[in-house]
């Protein structure tokens, strides 16, 4: 199938490695894309069970075909990965298995990149959409024609760290006055002449860091994370292992605030005897943030962003 033969899983063997901790159980793979990871996972134990879940309900008819093979070892749900507790739930009432593994290989898939006409790519011309889930409501283009001028600054500024944010905003709502905005080529004209010729040599794209922030905040993405990661954490059986791949700094940071603290004691530091209660929940399997190796960065130039984090729940939360 062409659209899995050219997606390569970003850090797959490490992920593997992680994730197969304990021989017996599920692995829910909370961000399945084309399957790449859950393939790999469920080849290399046949004892483990995968649910997947995706937003995109076209990646959960492409992971589907392609890890029919493997029966009732695998298993899928389209939502958001924030209903990771249900999943959980269900996949325990199903198969009769503990929670060993969580996967979330976060941001967009090559495959959502690759079809030009959701409006992800600022390099080819498309409807402003944008949308993970082509069934929910707001597009980039919904947006860019109501936001203010403030929240469209706002937007650029923290979602894409882009120094031209409130320029940019400006010409955006005049711009619209005349007519409204529908494409990715509009948009990125708009983007060009409000970034300074000096600022266009440096920085990639002049139009990468808007179209991060308008992605980000069409899918609702950072909120979903954070409200995510601890439903995650609660969702795993003790001894479960949970690995995030982040592609951007602001994702980051939220995998490894949540991390950190979870693998901290919440006792005074002048306590003599923790109390069970007040003892780490994590364990930190991961030493900073992993990155792809050089013969990877070769072959996948996709996985140079990435930043690879990984837990041991130590504690149950309840
Ligand atoms: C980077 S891709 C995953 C690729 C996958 N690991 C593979 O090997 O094919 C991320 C996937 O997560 C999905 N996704 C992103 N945010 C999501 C969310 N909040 N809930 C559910 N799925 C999400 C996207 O639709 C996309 O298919």
């Amino acid at each position: 199938m062409a659209g899995t033969t050219r997606h390569i899983p970003v850090m797959r063997d490490r992920c593997v490695e992680l994730l197969s901790a304990t021989p017996k159980g599920v692995i829910i793979d909370a961000t399945l894309g084309l399957g790449g990871h859950s393939e790999a996972i469920l080849e290399a134990n046949p004892e483990l069970v995968v649910a997947g879940i995706d937003r995109d309900d076209r990646a959960i008819a492409l992971a589907s075909e392609r890890l029919a093979r493997f029966g009732d070892r695998f298993h899928t749900f389209h939502t958001t990965y924030d209903e990771i507790g249900d999943v959980a739930e269900q996949m325990r009432e199903r198969a009769g298995l503990a929670v060993v593994g969580i996967l979330m290989d976060l941001g967009v898939s090559s495959m959502q990149l690759d079809e030009a006409e959701r409006g992800f790519s600022y390099a080819r011309s498309a409807p402003l959409d944008m949308r993970m889930d082509p069934t929910s409501e707001v597009t980039a283009a919904s947006i860019l024609a109501t936001a203010s001028v403030g929240e469209l600054t706002r937007t650029f500024r923290t979602y894409g760290e882009e120094k031209y944010a409130n320029r940019i905003a400006a010409r955006i709502v005049e711009a619209r006055e005349q007519v409204p905005l529908t494409t990715t080529d509009e948009l990125v004209a708009i983007i060009r002449e409000c970034i300074p010729q000096s600022a266009k040599r440096t920085g990639g794209h002049p139009a990468k860091r808007v179209f991060q922030a308008l992605r980000v905040a069409v899918n609702d993405e950072l909120r979903i994370l954070a409200e995510a990661l601890p439903r995650a954490i609660d969702a795993l059986d003790v001894g479960g292992v949970l690995v995030v791949e982040s592609y951007q700094s602001l994702e980051d940071r939220i995998v490894k605030q949540v991390f950190a603290a979870g693998a901290t004691s919440t006792a005074p530091l002048d306590l003599p005897i923790i109390p069970e209660s007040a003892k780490p929940r994590l364990k930190l399997l991961t030493r900073g943030a992993e990155r792809a190796d050089e013969r990877e960065l070769e072959a996948n130039p996709r996985s140079a962003p990435v930043r690879l984090r990984a837990v041991r729940k130590i504690r149950s939360t309840t």
